[in-house]
């Protein structure tokens, strides 16, 4: 590609309410040596076996009165259709390194039930297994990204699986996936060896996770036409030692990716906070603690640097998102939550400094797609609803495989009881068209912001734009109310003669195109 050397400096004045602020923000094209996109697996999504996400989310009953396509739903499939999620992360979590591929194969009156002995020792019938998981994957166009059992299986029953999926050939296990009705391969290439091998995933060491994940790894074979893409058990959150031993033991040729998991808290993990009940205290902590995704991915990415200075490995995100307490009423094992204006921003900031730093995190998950954790979805029999945080999603679509561009942006503070943060955030892209865009969030609850900046440099003519906002930060979509947060068309920005002027509402995502 091309470097173009042209340079947009923004000169942004935020004005609030209170006071003026000067902003400035700078957006170039990048040079041929950062030049890259913005992979769209940052915008992946995450499925586990774990209350209502799986088994009556995606996967439900017979009889229940929705479009679906044997037990799968559509309204849902469709839903994640338009925003174009690109990979769908299951069978967990915890849950993967329990589960057992065969347990999930052939006609579902012979799969045995298992108990789901992490997430509230339900039974777990294997309704759903490999077929159903690649089916609903197919229906929403996305791709699988399977995460394989280091902690209670054995590399023999991780290389089995790989060849059930990948082999088209004449072997028993590939003819017993023909007779299970797909006889073509899957071609399943995001490959999980182990998830959170730390914790859950079996307490290891660093060390002996390290040659674990080469044991595995080498009996995970690229059948041909699929070539695997490994994701090693990554850091949790702050665990930088772990990041430093998986770079320093495992060679980057045999690892696509390592995986990050940090989760924003309002409190401690035995008091979350409510997910709707709550003040500007607990409004302003959650904002906070999502933005040290920022830190973690500086600190474990210039580690990684040490060992990949050409960035071949990716620095897969693939769990995050706010953890609230459960809704009350419901089963606390199922972790499901209701999504809030504030759950929105906190999408909206993460994706923006996951894009931010897209030439090393190239796929991310958000946890988890249905019913459990911050959604998109939330159901209630057949009646379903798209939270806001779907909606962000819908607004970050464009940023999809586009060209990344810089940005730098000097914000005013959001203060909140002597304690502040940026009070804007953003990223930007440029899309094969060449149209730009520019997401922009203002974390602010009470105050406009207004940036004005020359853009005479990028040749647009026109700024349309859409915004995300609502009366009061734990707005929320509800059954009885679902579109109360919503998208509409955002008609505060102006462009003359190369002059851009926004102003953004309070607590709102806005995202610009420029043409
Ligand atoms: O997403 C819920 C759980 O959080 C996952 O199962 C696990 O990997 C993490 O601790």
């Amino acid at each position: 590609m091309q470097p173009n050397k042209t340079l947009l400096t923004l000169a942004l004045a935020a004005t609030t309410t209170l006071a003026n602020a000067q902003v400035s923000l700078s957006v170039k094209e990048p040079d041929s040596t950062t030049t890259h996109s913005v992979s769209r697996f940052i915008y992946g999504q995450f499925a586990e076996h774990l209350g209502r996400c799986i088994y009556d989310g995606f996967w439900v009953s017979d009889s229940m009165n929705v479009p679906k396509k044997g037990r799968i739903r559509l309204d849902a499939v469709e839903a994640l259709k338009r925003i174009k999620i690109p990979d769908l992360r299951w069978p967990g979590g915890c849950f993967a390194d329990q589960y057992h591929w065969s347990d999930g194969i052939g006609p579902r009156s012979e799969r045995p039930t298992r108990v789901n002995t992490t997430w509230g020792m339900v039974p777990e019938d294997n309704s759903f297994g490999t077929a159903e998981f690649l089916e609903l994957c197919s229906l929403i166009g996305c791709e699988p990204y399977v995460a394989g059992n280091v902690g209670t299986g054995t590399p023999q029953e991780m290389e089995n699986w790989l060849e059930y999926l990948n082999y088209n050939g004449n072997s028993t296990l590939a003819k017993e996936r023909a007779k299970n009705g797909h006889p073509a391969p899957y071609n399943v290439s995001f490959w999980g060896v182990g998830n959170e091998s730390w914790g859950c995933g079996g307490n290891m060491t660093p060390e002996y996770y390290t040659d674990q994940f080469k044991k595995y790894a080498e009996f995970c074979k690229d059948y041909p036409g699929t070539r695997l893409k490994k994701i090693a058990s990554g850091p949790n959150a702050d665990d930088y030692n772990w990041t430093e031993v998986c770079m320093k033991n495992i060679p980057y040729w045999d690892m696509y990716g390592l995986s990050l998991h940090y989760y924003t808290l309002v409190g401690d993990w035995s008091h979350k906070g409510s997910a709707t009940s709550f003040g500007e205290k607990e409004y302003f902590t959650a904002l906070k603690k999502c933005m040290f995704m920022d830190t973690l991915i500086r600190k474990h990415s210039a580690i990684m640097d040490k060992y990949d200075p050409q960035r071949h490995v990716s620095l897969s995100v693939d769990e995050w998102g706010i953890w609230t307490d459960a809704e009350p009423g419901t089963n606390p094992a199922f972790l499901y939550q209701q999504n809030s204006l504030r759950d929105a921003l906190i999408a909206a900031t993460t994706l923006n400094i996951f894009n931010n730093h897209s030439d090393r995190v190239r796929m991310a998950n958000l946890a988890q797609t249905v019913n459990v954790l911050q959604s998109l979805i939330l159901t209630k029999g057949p009646q379903m609803v798209l939270t806001p945080t779907y909606h962000v999603f819908d607004l970050y679509q464009v940023h999809q495989d586009a060209k990344w561009l810089p940005i730098t942006l000097q914000s005013p503070d959001y203060v909140y009881d002597g304690d502040n943060i940026p009070a804007v955030n953003a990223s930007a892209s440029e899309d094969k068209q060449g149209a730009v865009h520019i997401s922009l969030v203002n974390l602010d609850p009470n105050k406009k912001i207004t940036v004005s900046a020359s853009v005479a440099s990028l040749n647009k003519t026109q700024v349309s734009g859409r915004v995300l906002t609502s009366g009061h930060f734990t707005d929320i979509n509800s059954f009885d109310q679902p579109n109360k947060v919503k998208i509409e068309a955002f008609h505060d920005a102006q462009l003359q003669s190369g002059n851009l002027q926004v102003t953004l509402p309070p607590a709102s995502v806005v995202v610009l195109e420029l043409k």
